[in-house]
């Protein structure tokens, strides 16, 4: 039994108080590849990792503000989206490049972009870092997708805040199975 591995699975949570460093080089490239290896029917490789850290962030910023401005949002979700990816010194927003399939429909390739972000923040999680997969009301922004150069089809299924946590990660509590189960 690979004990390491599965007491990643059992203990993978989330942390989104981070801070510098950002994963980078090495560390960087295993969370990639681990997005990866995620689940793909017909390997569409329906992945898109659009990186942001440094200036980046303050790009992405700019970019979440200028579509909740042309989407009709208040003075202060604007203001609030500017902040947002200043949470993290590395944001991976992560979109699934949906093709058209006559065997896989999009809604699998969205969940294999899913896979890719959970894949990541355990990558992070395996080597120290932190991580927290959010979204936002913006997710949904077919403006934010222009902006981002993303085709109309393409779907947006998460921000990956990461960094070094600023505080111990969060050990999760028993949840009992059973609650969960039904065996048919
Ligand atoms: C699709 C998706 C979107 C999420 N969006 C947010 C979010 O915007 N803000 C947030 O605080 N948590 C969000 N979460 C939840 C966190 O990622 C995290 O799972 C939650 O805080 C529970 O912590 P844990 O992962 O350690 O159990 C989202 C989770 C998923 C799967």
């Amino acid at each position: 039994m690979n004990q390491a591995a599965l007491s990643l699975l059992l203990t993978r949570s989330s942390c989104g108080l981070l801070q510098a460093p950002a994963p980078s080089g090495e560390a960087l490239e295993h969370i990639l590849q681990a997005g990866l290896r995620a689940p793909d029917h017909g390997h569409l490789q329906p992945f898109q990792f659009l990186l942001a850290e440094g200036e980046g962030l303050n790009r992405l910023g700019a970019l979440l503000a200028e579509s909740a401005k042309q989407d009709g949002a208040a003075e202060e979700a604007i203001e609030r989206a500017t902040q947002m990816p200043l949470r993290a010194p590395l944001v991976i927003t992560v979109a699934a490049r949906v093709q058209p399939h006559n065997k896989v429909p999009a809604f699998e390739q969205h969940l294999s972009a899913g896979c890719a972000v959970m894949a990541m923040q355990m990558a992070a999680q395996a080597q120290g870092f932190g991580g927290i997969w959010r979204s936002s009301p913006l997710m949904y922004s077919r403006k934010l997708h222009e902006l981002l150069g993303l085709n109309e089809q393409d779907q947006i299924v998460g921000f990956l805040y990461l960094g070094t946590p600023a505080t111990s990660l969060r050990i999760p509590s028993f949840v009992n199975s059973a609650e969960f189960v039904r065996w048919i």
